[in-house]
C-alpha cells in the first residue's frame, strides 16, 4: 500500500534528477571541501558567505548540473564532537546528522526531485573512522521522513504513487553497503509497519483487524503466529485481559509470534527475548470514561503492540541470532451495559485478584495478563512497551519515554542503546514502598491509586506483581513519544513515531 523511500546502490545507466553533497565542519567550523566534484561550488557559496556546513542547513542548486544530474543539493552536517563515539555528546550530533537527512528529504519533496545520487565513497573518505555508522544514520533520517499516510485520503494509492516515490543512489565501490540498503529499507518497512498500525482508525483498526495483519506480516516475514481467541482466552483464565474488552462489541485478540533464529553457533546458546505490547484499539476509557477533548487520539492506545510488531519484523528481517517472541495483546475500552465497573474485582491468570477502581487504567489489566503468559515460553528476558499513562507526559514531556526494570545492567543496556537510536528513555525508581499504593481492602492489588501521585510508577509497579520471581523485566511508558511528536523532522508532523522499534530490535540482537 504505502510506496517507501528507497534507497539503492547506483548500477549503470540509472537516470538521476539530483546530486547530493554532504559537507561536514571541521572542528573550527569551517566547512571541509569535497575533494571531488563539486568542491570549486562549496568553495564560492562558502565565500559569499551562504553555506556553511552546519547541520541541517541546506542549499539546492537548481540547474547546478553536476554528475549527470541536473541539480545539485548541498547538505550541513556540522562537526563531529572529539572523543568517543558512543559518548552523550557523539549520539547527540549524529542524530543531528539523521535529523539532516530528513530536512533533505523535506527539500526533495517539496522541490519534487524524486532521484537523488550521491557519492558514498566520497562521503565515508571525508570522515574516515566509524563514518559508515555516521552515513547510515543520515539515510536512517532521510528514510524515516519519507512517511505520510494516505490510506483515507481520496485517490490514496495513486497520489502515493506520484507524490512519494523517492529513491537515492549510492554510488559506492564498497559491496557491503549492498546490505547497508538493505539494511535501511528494512528499517523503513519496520516503522512505517508501527506507524501504520499505530495511525489507523478504531472502526477499520478492531482487535480482529490486527490479528489478521500480523499473520499475513508473519507469513511474509517467515514468523511462527498464533491467535488466541476470547475463548482461548477464557481457557486460559486471562480475567483481567477479557475484563477489559468486555464492554464491547469487538472481540479481544491476543497474537503470539515467534522468530527462532536459523544458524544456531554451538559455542553460544541463544537468548530468548520476549516482547510484550499494549494493544488498546480504542480507549473511551470505559465507564470511567475520558473527557471528549483529544479523545480521537486514543485510537493510538495500541502502538505497544505495534511497536512490537514493528520490532520483530525488523529483528527477523537482520536474521538476528537471538531467538524472539511478541505477544500483542488486543481489546477494546469501551462503556456499555456489559462493560466492567469500578469496584468490580477480577480474577488474573495468576491467580491474583484485582479491583478495579478505574476502568481507564485498563493497560495495565491487559498487560498484566499477557505479562503471566508470556512466562510460559521461558524468556531470558521480559520487555513491555505501552501507551500506559498520562503522567508520563507530566514527568517527561515528549522527550524520552520512561523505563522501569528490576535490572541494573539490562537497564544501563536499553539507555545506552536508545541513546545510539536517540530513543532516549530515563529510568523511575520501583522502590517497594510504591505498591502500598495500590493495596486493595477487598482485592489482592487494586489496578489506581486513589491520588495523581507517580501515576507512571504505580502503573509499572502493577506490572512488576506480575512479573516473576529471578525474571528479568523492563517496562517502557511510551505514551508521549509514540505519537504527536512534530517537532523532528524524521518523525510525521502528526500521528505516529514509530519510535522505539529501532531500539527493540537492536536490543533484541545484542541481549547476551
Ligand atoms: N491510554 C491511557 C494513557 C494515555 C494518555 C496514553 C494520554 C496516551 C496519551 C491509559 O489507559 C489511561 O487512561 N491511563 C490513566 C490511568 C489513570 C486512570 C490511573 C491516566 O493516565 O489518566
Ligand atoms: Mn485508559
Ligand atoms: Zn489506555
Amino acid at each position: 500500500m504505502n510506496i517507501l523511500p528507497k534507497i539503492s546502490v547506483l548500477a549503470a545507466r540509472t537516470r538521476t534528477d539530483l546530486f547530493i553533497i554532504p559537507i561536514f565542519q571541521d572542528r573550527k567550523k569551517k566547512p571541509i571541501l569535497p575533494s571531488g566534484q563539486g568542491g570549486e561550488w562549496v568553495k564560492k557559496l562558502v565565500q559569499s558567505e551562504c553555506f556553511t556546513g552546519d547541520v541541517k542547513q541546506i542549499k539546492l542548486l537548481r540547474f547546478g548540473k553536476l554528475g549527470n544530474c541536473e541539480h545539485t543539493i548541498l547538505v550541513g552536517l556540522g562537526a563531529p564532537p572529539k572523543g568517543d563515539q558512543k559518548s552523550y555528546e557523539f549520539n547527540a550530533w549524529i542524530d543531528s546528522v539523521r535529523r539532516s537527512g530528513a530536512v533533505l528529504y523535506r527539500w526533495m519533496k517539496q522541490e519534487k526531485l524524486h532521484k537523488g545520487l550521491i557519492d558514498l565513497d566520497e562521503f565515508l573518505k571525508s570522515l574516515g573512522k566509524g563514518s559508515d555508522r555516521v552515513a547510515h544514520t543520515f539515510f536512517e533520517g532521510w528514510t524515516l521522513a519519507g512517511y505520510t499516510f494516505l490510506r483515507h485520503k481520496g485517490g490514496g494509492q495513486k497520489k502515493a504513487k506520484k507524490t512519494e516515490n523517492f529513491e537515492i543512489f549510492l554510488k559506492t565501490q564498497k559491496t557491503a553497503w549492498k546490505n547497508g540498503a538493505a539494511d535501511l529499507n528494512a528499517i523503513s518497512e519496520a516503522v512505517t509497519i508501527t506507524r501504520d498500525w499505530s495511525n489507523e482508525p478504531s472502526n477499520f483498526g478492531t482487535p480482529v483487524y490486527y490479528a489478521n495483519e500480523a499473520k499475513k506480516l508473519a507469513k511474509k516475514l517467515g514468523l511462527k503466529c498464533k491467535i488466541l481467541t476470547e475463548a482461548d482466552a477464557r481457557r486460559e483464565k486471562m480475567g483481567l485481559f477479557l475484563g477489559v474488552g468486555q464492554g464491547s462489541d469487538n472481540e479481544n485478540r491476543l497474537v503470539v509470534l515467534e522468530y527462532h533464529p536459523r544458524i544456531v553457533a554451538k559455542s553460544k546458546k541463544p537468548k530468548h527475548v520476549m516482547l510484550v505490547g499494549k494493544g488498546v484499539t480504542f480507549d473511551s476509557g470505559g465507564i470511567s470514561i475520558k473527557p471528549s477533548l483529544k479523545m480521537e487520539e486514543m485510537k493510538h492506545d495500541m502502538t505497544g503492540a505495534a511497536t512490537m510488531m514493528g520490532a520483530i519484523a525488523l529483528a527477523s528481517r537482520r536474521k538476528i541470532s537471538n531467538r524472539v517472541t511478541a505477544i500483542l495483546a488486543f481489546a477494546e475500552n469501551m462503556p456499555s451495559g456489559n462493560s466492567i465497573q469500578p469496584g468490580n474485582v477480577l480474577k488474573s491468570r495468576s491467580g491474583k485478584t484485582v479491583e478495579v477502581i478505574n476502568t481507564d487504567a485498563e493497560g495495565r489489566l491487559v498487560l498484566a495478563d499477557a505479562i503471566d503468559y508470556a512466562h510460559k515460553f521461558n524468556p531470558d528476558i521480559i520487555i513491555d512497551t505501552a501507551t500506559l499513562t498520562g503522567a508520563v507526559g507530566v514527568a517527561l514531556g515528549r522527550h524520552c519515554s520512561a523505563l522501569m526494570t528490576n535490572d541494573t545492567s539490562l537497564g544501563l543496556l536499553i539507555e545506552s542503546i536508545g541513546y545510539e537510536n536517540w530513543e532516549r528513555f530515563w529510568q523511575l525508581p520501583i522502590f517497594p514502598d510504591y505498591a502500598n499504593d495500590i493495596k486493595s481492602q477487598v482485592a489482592d492489588i487494586r489496578n489506581s491509586t486513589n491520588d495523581r501521585m507517580a501515576g507512571t510508577i504505580t502503573a509499572g509497579m502493577f506490572l512488576k506483581e506480575f512479573i516473576r520471581d529471578g525474571v528479568k523485566w523492563a517496562h517502557m511508558d511510551i505514551a508521549y513519544t509514540s505519537f504527536g511528536v512534530s517537532h523532528i523532522p524524521y518523525y510525521p508532523k502528526t500521528g505516529a513515531t514509530g519510535a522505539n522499534v529501532r531500539s527493540l530490535a537492536r536490543l533484541a540482537e545484542r541481549y547476551q
